[in-house]
Order: C-alpha cells, then structure tokens, then sequence
C-alpha cells in the first residue's frame, strides 16, 4: 500500500475511535458512579430541593462537575443535564 493510502486510512480509523468514544458517554452510569460521592440521586426530588428553573440546573451540575474534578466535556454536560431534568426536575426549557 502506498505510504500516502496508508496515513489516510490510520486518520480515517483514529477518527472512527475519537467519535466512538465520544459516544460512549451515559449520564445514567456516570450519575451512580461519580455523582453519588457526595450526595445520591435523592437531593433531586426532595421537597425543598433548592434547583427551581433549568438554567440553575445547568449552573448547579456544572458547580458540581467543577467539585469533582472529572471535568466533562460541555456536550456530555448538557447531556446529564439533560438526563436530570428527564428523571427529576421536569422544567419546560
Ligand atoms: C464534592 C461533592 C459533590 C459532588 C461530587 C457532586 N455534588 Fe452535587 N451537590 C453537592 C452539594 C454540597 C450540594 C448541595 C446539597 C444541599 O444543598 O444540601 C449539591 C447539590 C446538587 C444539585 C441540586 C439539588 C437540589 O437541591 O435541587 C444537583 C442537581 C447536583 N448536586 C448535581 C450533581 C451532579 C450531576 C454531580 C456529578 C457531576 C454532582 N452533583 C456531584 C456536592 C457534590
């Protein structure tokens, strides 16, 4: 194969594995596995749970990723906001 054939296809499969991992992101495992260090998935739907609009559940998951040191990506953000607001907070964004 032709040196140049060869670097166009290995670019081609890096890019398939940099979109498959970027996929692999679950805002429901990633919840049990690293959010629940400090808190469960109770503080959600307590009765005086004080996140009461979608942009302070965006500004409270993102204080909170800060906290934990992972730093996620903002579409992996956005997606366990997402999931939040699905699961538990139900706000018409
Ligand atoms: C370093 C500890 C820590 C980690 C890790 C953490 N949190 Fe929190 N989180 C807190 C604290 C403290 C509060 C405030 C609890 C309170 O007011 O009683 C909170 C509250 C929240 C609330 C608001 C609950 C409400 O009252 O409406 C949400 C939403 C939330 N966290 C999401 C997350 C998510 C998502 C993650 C994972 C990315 C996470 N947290 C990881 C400490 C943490």
């Amino acid at each position: 194969m032709p040196a140049f054939a060869r670097i166009a296809l290995t670019t081609c499969l890096l890019g398939l594995t940099a979109a498959a991992l970027a996929a692999e992101f679950e805002a429901g495992p990633y919840l049990e596995q690293n959010c629940s260090r400090c808190h469960g998935t109770d503080v959600y739907t307590r009765e005086n749970r004080r996140v009461n609009s979608f942009p302070a559940l965006q500004a409270q998951v993102a204080r909170c990723d800060a906290n934990l040191g992972t730093k996620l990506f903002p579409e992996d953000l956005e997606l366990l906001v997402d999931h939040l607001n699905t699961n538990y907070y139900k706000f018409d964004n």
